[in-house]
């Protein structure tokens, strides 16, 4: 048996112990033979014979194990070491680089605007319920929102697509409570479809409560936006007296614009674009949030981000922003590393 076992210590690969296996074991193997010869010898003498034999045949196992495991180990790190990647080959020069779309790019905008002025980034869900969207934020019963053709609802349930970033409003005082100051970007969805309406499109809200909140607050604070998005300074903006549910008095807030080649030029001329809704946060909503309206105040404003993107960048088909069309990405889209550097706030 000795000699087996050596045989198989010196084994060199897989295939020669797999030889020796088959010499050994196999249908036709030394051992198997072995075996069958027992059948011819008498009962005392294979009792003996057939015990010493199955010890041979167990070491023999064993041994071509051990050798198995410790030559595929050896054959596995030489594959290995075959195969290494060689990381110093230059990387492929010619591939083409993608571009972040003008909606990425002017969220992360946003985002850095709101962030250097001291907001905290808050968002909700898209789909809501009908208190979050409706009730909660104080649009009564009748309002032509609340019809079945101008939200999408799911069927049969209290749970809708959400018309307005506004619902985060309500989730975050029910959260947090006063004070708060948030900026809140995300999508909103209404039943709607033109070259300046589209099904589902962004907004941006802004929610500040605290004690002694005042108007000078809100337009102070949307001067500061404009002026910083638009990269100017002084842009006229104009306050024209609105109606909104949640807010009280509610105002909608303008710049003035000309067109110059076919092209828009913001703060300049006599024509004026609407930019925002926006308000004093009405009693009611403070109220069912659990705030004390004799103790705190806010405002709140909500801005559509397409109208921002089409007035800073010249594009005049809202649809585009959206169609993922490679050339026109390539054209109006922004280089990944030009991301606006004021974005701490953003978590
Ligand atoms: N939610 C309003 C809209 O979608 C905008 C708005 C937000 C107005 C906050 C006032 C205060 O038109």
């Amino acid at each position: 048996m000795k000699q087996y076992l050596d045989k198989i210590k010196a084994a060199k690969t897989l295939d020669q112990l797999e030889e020796l296996r088959v010499a050994l074991l196999g249908k036709k193997g030394v051992l198997t033979e072995k075996m069958k010869a027992l059948g011819k010898l008498d009962p005392e003498e294979r009792k003996t014979a057939g015990l010493a034999l199955n010890v041979e045949k167990q070491k023999i196992t064993q041994a071509l194990d051990e050798k198995k495991s410790e030559l595929s180990l050896i054959e596995m790190n030489a594959k290995l070491a075959g195969e290494k990647l060689d990381l110093t080959l230059p990387v492929n020069q010619g591939a083409k680089k993608g571009t972040l779309t003008p909606m990425t790019h002017v969220m992360m905008e946003i985002a850095a605007i709101f962030s250097s002025m001291g907001f905290e980034m808050a968002e909700g869900p898209d789909i809501d319920d009908v208190y979050h969207n409706f009730d909660a934020l104080n649009i009564p019963e009748h309002h032509p929102a609340r019809e079945r053709n101008a939200s999408f609802f799911l069927e049969d349930s209290e749970f809708m697509l959400r018309t307005e970033t506004s619902t985060v409003q309500i989730h975050k005082m029910e959260k947090t409570g006063a004070p708060v100051k948030i900026f809140v970007p995300g999508r909103v969805y209404r039943v709607d479809l033109d070259a300046t309406h589209v099904p589902m499109f962004h907004q941006c809200e802004g929610l500040v409560v605290g004690e002694k909140i005042t108007l000078q607050h809100l337009l102070g604070t949307l001067k500061t936006f404009i002026e910083s998005y638009f990269e100017m300074d002084n842009v006229p903006v104009r306050m024209r007296q609105h109606f909104f549910p949640f807010t009280e008095p509610s105002f909608e807030i303008d710049t003035c614009y000309e067109k110059k080649d076919g092209k828009l030029v913001i703060g300049k001329g006599d024509n004026w674009m609407e930019l925002l809704g926006a308000g004093m946060v009405h009693p009611n909503v403070l109220k069912n949030c659990g705030i004390d309206p004799e103790k705190y105040q806010g405002f709140a404003f909500g801005m559509g981000v397409e109208r921002f993107i089409m007035a800073k960048y010249g594009i005049t088909d809202m649809r585009k922003l959206f169609e993922g069309d490679v050339r026109w990405l390539r054209h109006y889209g922004f280089p990944a590393n030009e991301v606006p550097t004021r974005a701490e706030g953003l978590s």
